[in-house]
């Protein structure tokens, strides 16, 4: 009798554990995750929100494409619910956070769609969403992480105009400001004088002269990593690393970065209207080429990409 209820307490426990298993089986975008009319309104949002940065065909233009090898490798392998997260914590890019997690499903329902994954009668819910998965991505499809294999330089984190807003622009403009203040003569700002600033924070701490040795060798000693291989523009396009022109401009870069580093080892206050005019050369000349043709806001599909 004991026995006998020993055993069912085995059997019990290993079907508990096969239903934990169950459970925790992942399943891949293949298996029809998603519903039609679920797409629909995913696609009613696209078109009103996001084909004006990712294309009508999803192709990329000022955002990348959202369908294709490139976009299936950035997500091999990873769960659906963090694609719908990022979506919704990221997108649209200049309104984060306005998304609910139920558009921001459907929106991932209708990529999917657009990706030709079939649908299927369920609609993705929260649930699913977690034990959902894209597709491995065959090792083909990520050249970029071969190519940087054979340099010293460490794979890029961020796309190019991410890296621009995070060490050209902060940078670039400190030296600017030099133009008209002379960092010798400015009163040492008091801590927490005001709300939390990190700027103002920053200059309470190394400011003055030294904000500005330090901006000019952030210039200087990263822009090699403009050359970083695998690294994206934001449209989706490789940046051009290989081209002479691209790295006569970095090249450039470099200089105005030293020129500047000297001038202000020497506390050199009036050289800065001459390095100022150099380092906005630097950044102008590249920019012209292949950033901002088009207009000013720039070209979107076309940024990156050589002239004709
Ligand atoms: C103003 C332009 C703009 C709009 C509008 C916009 N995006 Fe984006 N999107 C971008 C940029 C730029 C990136 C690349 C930077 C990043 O990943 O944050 C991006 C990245 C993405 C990515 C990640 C792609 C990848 O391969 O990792 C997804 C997914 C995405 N957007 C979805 C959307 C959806 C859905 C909408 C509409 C609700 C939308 N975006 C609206 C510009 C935009
Ligand atoms: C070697 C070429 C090159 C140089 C040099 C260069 N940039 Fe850029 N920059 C670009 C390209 C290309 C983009 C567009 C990146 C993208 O879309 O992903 C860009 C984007 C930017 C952006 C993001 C704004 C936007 O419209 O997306 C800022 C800010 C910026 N650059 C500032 C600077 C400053 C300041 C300098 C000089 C200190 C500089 N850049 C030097 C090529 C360059």
């Amino acid at each position: 009798m004991l026995r006998l209820t020993l055993m069912r307490g085995v059997f019990l426990g290993y079907a508990l554990f096969g239903a934990l298993l169950l459970m925790a089986q992942n399943r891949s975008v293949t298996e029809s995750v998603y519903s039609a009319a679920q797409a629909s309104r995913g696609q009613v949002l696209y078109k009103a929100q996001c084909a004006g940065c990712h294309g009508n065909a999803l192709e990329g233009t000022n955002g990348p494409p959202l369908v294709g090898g490139d976009f299936l490798a950035n997500w091999s392998a990873k769960p659906l619910a963090g694609f719908v997260d990022k979506i919704q914590k990221t997108m649209p890019f200049t309104l984060p956070g306005s998304l609910s997690g139920a558009q921001s499903t459907d929106l991932a329902a209708y990529i999917l769609q657009a990706g030709k994954f079939p649908a299927g009668q369920a609609e993705l819910n929260d649930a699913a969403l977690a034990r959902t998965v894209f597709p491995t991505a065959r090792a083909a499809a990520a050249p970029a992480a071969a190519s940087t294999a054979g340099t010293s330089l460490p794979p890029p984190e961020g796309n190019l105009a991410e890296l621009m807003r995070a060490i050209a622009f902060p940078n670039s403009n400190l030296i600017f400001n030099v133009q008209i203040k002379d960092p010798g003569k400015q009163p040492k700002p008091k801590p927490a004088a005001g709300p939390f600033d990190y700027a103002e924070w920053g200059a309470s701490v190394y400011g003055g002269w030294l904000s500005i040795d330090q901006a000019a060798i952030a210039l200087t000693e990263t822009a090699p990593l403009l050359l970083t291989p695998g690294r994206k523009c934001q449209n989706g396009r490789p940046v051009p690393v290989d081209r002479p022109d691209w790295k006569r401009y970095v090249a450039d870069l470099v200089e105005a970065g030293k020129l500047a580093h000297r001038a202000s080892q020497a506390r050199d206050f009036k050289a800065f209207e001459d390095i100022s005019d150099k380092l906005n050369d630097a950044c102008a000349n590249c920019h012209k080429v292949y950033r901002d043709r088009g207009g000013t806001e720039g070209s979107g599909g076309t940024r990156c990409v050589p002239l004709p």
